[in-house]
């Protein structure tokens, strides 16, 4: 094949106008590189453009609308006619990835998507391409640049959840509407699609437990300064035997941890296998110019001809019961023997304590507990019962923590 490369691009938001812009700049080089110019064949957006005039142009179809309705149809038309596709989109790679594969194999066309999971970190392109021969255990990460912005602007300044929330809007880093990313619902997509392409097996949306960020509280994260410890968002996807989990939700991390010193807006996965030990990789997690950069990356993949290797071998279990460690906080009443009735509940459950530190608040004290790992229907079951001891002032607070200081 030659001559120039013909892109339609679908969508000129934040996204689909640094990559016109990156097409124009990089025009020369990607032709020196690959013997062929990237030409933009037309612009789709609500007001201009005709999606089957477009498609008709173009030999690679580059979505960057977001959402799933119109985007999917436009997918697996651009899919069917025989064009590969390039997409940001994650929320219609998680909720329809089997349906788009399954279609792009069938057409012998290649569909990318390495930005729709943690911006401009190759992180697709290392599980698929660099690892296609590893059996890997376990990826997980700051998938989610909203919510580490919120949680560092949290423990840097004290400030309370919704001031975090309203700077990281001031600044750009968070949505007018920002329950998808403060609730982790993101975080879950982009996790369903990074354990898909791990394990090689299909993960549905609704396989992924998740949890947000809105009810950390400045306490939470001065509390836990005293044990050396930071709280991120984390996505954690895991192979057992022959299951899986994928679930988001805050944690706590001890120093030395190589996610811990991952700030603000930035995003940073690990890819762990026996093999291997573990990659860490950080950068932006999004931003216009350094999305259409992972986006521009794809389109040169297609265009130098490398399809990754993509394969679903079997249908895995989800487990259900899976081991955390966890940070506890308590109000209680400043008696004798308060410590040892906590510790007995603790014990009867067999979740055995790693650390407490304890404050003294006139009639009330506070303890801070950092548990050992144990299936967390064992630790759950031993917090409803600390729940409903009499000496409790107020609620308990359970976070989850990772234990290991470094691997
Ligand atoms: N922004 C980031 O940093 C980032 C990072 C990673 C991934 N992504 C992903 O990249 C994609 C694009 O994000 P974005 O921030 O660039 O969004 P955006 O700024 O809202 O832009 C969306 C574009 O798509 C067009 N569009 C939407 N629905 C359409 C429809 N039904 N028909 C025709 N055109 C339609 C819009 O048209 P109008 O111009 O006419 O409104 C607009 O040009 C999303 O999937 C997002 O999740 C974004």
């Amino acid at each position: 094949v030659s001559g120039p490369v013909r892109i339609g691009l679908l969508g000129r938001g934040t996204v689909g106008g640094a990559f016109l812009d990156l097409v124009g700049e990089r025009a020369d080089a990607i032709e020196a590189a690959t013997g062929r110019r990237p030409e933009i064949s037309g612009v789709l957006r609500r007001s201009e453009g005709e999606f089957e005039e477009i498609l008709a142009a173009s030999e690679i179809v580059v979505e960057l609308m977001g959402g799933t309705d119109p985007a999917r149809e436009y997918v697996l038309r651009a899919v069917r006619e025989g064009k590969h596709v390039v997409s940001a989109n994650k929320q219609l790679i998680a909720q329809h990835g089997d349906e788009l594969f399954g279609a792009a194999r069938e057409a012998g066309v290649q569909l990318r998507f390495e930005a729709a999971v943690a911006g401009v970190i190759p992180v697709i392109r290392v599980i698929q391409e660099s690892l296609a021969a590893t059996e890997v255990s376990k990826v997980f990460g700051i998938v989610n640049g909203t919510t580490n912005f919120i949680l560092t602007e949290m423990a840097k300044t004290g400030a309370s959840y919704s001031d975090a929330l309203a700077r990281a809007q001031e600044l750009g880093y968070a949505e007018a509407d920002p329950s998808d990313d403060v609730g982790g619902a993101d975080a879950a997509a982009k996790m369903a699609i990074l354990a898909r392409l791990a394990f090689h097996t299909p993960v549905r949306l609704d396989d992924v437990a998740f949890e947000g960020i809105e009810n950390v509280r400045p306490d939470d994260l001065a509390y836990a300064k005293e044990f050396g410890l930071s709280l991120k968002l984390l996505g954690v996807a895991e192979r057992h035997t022959d299951a899986i989990s994928v679930r988001v939700f805050p944690c706590f991390l001890y120093r030395g941890h190589p996610l811990a010193p991952v700030e603000g807006p930035f995003n940073a996965v690990i890819v762990e296998a026996p093999s291997i030990t573990e990659i860490t990789m950080s950068g932006p997690g999004a931003g216009g110019t350094e999305t259409a950069s992972a986006v521009l990356g794809d389109v040169v993949s297609i265009v130098a001809g490398k399809a990754p290797v993509h394969a679903v071998r079997e249908q895995l279990e989800v487990f259900e019961d899976v081991g955390s460690a966890f940070y506890l906080h308590l109000e209680v009443a400043d008696r004798p023997g308060v410590l040892a009735q906590i510790a007995a509940v603790l014990g009867d459950n067999r979740v055995s304590v790693k650390s407490v530190v304890q404050w003294g608040l006139g009639d009330d004290a506070r303890l801070v507990m950092v548990m050992h790992e144990s299936p967390e229907s064992r630790f759950y079951a031993a917090l409803d019962e600390i729940a409903k001891l009499e000496v409790l002032r107020s609620p308990p607070r359970a976070i989850r923590v990772i234990e290991e200081e470094f691997v």
